[in-house]
């Protein structure tokens, strides 16, 4: 009797799964979205990340219906909603701000959806009670919003988003308004609490390390447009061009030519690529692939240069190196016993070739 099963949406672990297909904002003459196309598998939780502009939650707000699409198309397991109006697309918003209401209690703001939907008052209760467990504020039913903290209140806000059993969990930023070790401490809780659910979540993010934590999948978005998709392994370690490399994870960028076979001329010195691109290239390498002044250095690149600058960074020293007309960051981590070079010293530098990102000059 297929009528009486359960939607996917309700069975952990098999969310549905969310398309976007040339999605498109403009305001007046200014592209705001331009033509993002998104495949987030049921149950996944995939970040929107990306600079603060680029169209994160224009994208959001036009998957939940809150402002109308300039062009293409939105579809909740396999259903077009591009032009259904929101309070029928089934899905549970989370933004910045709370927006609790005031004047009620936490049981009763939780509750307030399921009234809209005219569910009676025992489902109400054990839907409430429930939701109010999954995100640890059992006992605090009767209290204001203002009797809450700010961490406290924005778990009521997910309570409130779950708490309708939605097909899709969209969140803006939700955790931006918390200091960080709550922050830290929401993260594993979101995830947990989505893993359970096996909800599909899309998270707005201009954080790259919560990017990282959290999600199954990280979009990142320049300008409107979508720069790379892919696991958080994959953006890192293999990203499409030079903003991705720099937005997620730390990157030198030096400027050098190439033959095509992989060798280019940086500062007078051949550095081997992990591909060959001829003409001038942008060279990406991570601060910490590099290492300085190590006799064992295996790397098949190596540069020398002066020290200039050494910052300790907590956990980590960063120190700038100039070498020829180009200068290089390197991190080495304090846990590191060995001296570090000192202020106007020659030190060496080696990397390997897989660790020598290069990109042509003209990408993004
Ligand atoms: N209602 C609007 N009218 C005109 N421009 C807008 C409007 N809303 C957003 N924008 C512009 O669209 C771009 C993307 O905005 P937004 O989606 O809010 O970015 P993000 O969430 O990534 O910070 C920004 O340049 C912003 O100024
Ligand atoms: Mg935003």
């Amino acid at each position: 009797m297929p009528s009486d099963q359960p939607s996917p949406s309700r069975t952990a672990g098999t969310g549905v799964p969310l398309h976007l297909r040339g999605l498109t904002k403009k305001y007046q003459d200014f592209v705001g979205v331009d033509n993002l196309n998104l495949d987030i598998q049921g149950g996944e939780l995939v970040a929107l990340l990306g600079p603060s502009g680029c169209g994160k939650t224009t994208t959001l707000r036009m998957v939940a219906g809150l402002i109308p699409v300039t062009s293409g198309e939105i579809l909740v397991g396999g259903r077009d909603v591009t032009s259904t109006p929101t309070y029928q697309r089934d899905m549970g918003l989370v933004f910045q701000s709370y927006a609790l209401f005031p004047h009620m209690t936490i049981a009763q703001n939780v509750a307030f959806g399921l009234e809209m939907r005219g569910i009676g008052k025992d489902e109400i209760k054990a839907r409430v009670r429930d939701a109010l467990r999954m995100v640890h504020l059992e006992g605090k039913e009767d209290r204001k919003p203002t009797q809450l903290s700010g961490g406290q209140q924005q778990r009521v806000a997910l309570a409130r988003a779950l708490v309708v059993r939605p097909s899709i969990l969209l969140l803006d930023e939700p955790l931006s308004n918390l200091d960080a070790k709550l922050r830290d401490e929401m993260r594993r809780e979101i995830r947990e609490i989505q893993q359970k659910t096996g909800i599909t979540a899309l998270f707005v993010t201009h954080d790259q390390v919560e990017a990282l934590a959290m999600c199954d999948k990280i979009v990142v978005m320049q300008a409107g447009k979508l720069m790379q998709a892919g696991t958080p392994r994959e953006i890192y370690e293999a990203p499409a061009n030079p903003f991705v490399a720099s937005f997620v994870g730390r990157a030198n960028r030096l400027t050098a030519r190439g033959d095509g076979s992989g060798r280019y001329g940086l500062s007078g010195v051949e550095i081997r690529g992990s591909a060959g691109i001829s003409g001038n290239v942008t060279m990406m390498i991570r601060p910490h692939r590099i290492t300085i002044n190590d006799p064992a250095a295996a790397g098949e690149n190596g540069l020398s240069g002066r020290l200039t600058e050494v910052t300790y960074v907590g956990d980590l020293v960063q120190l700038e190196v100039a070498s020829g007309d180009q200068t290089i960051m390197v991190e080495r981590s304090t846990r590191s016993q060995e001296a570090l070079p000192t202020i106007g010293e020659s030190v060496s530098l080696n990397w390997s070739a897989a660790d020598t990102m290069v990109f042509s000059e003209d990408a993004p």
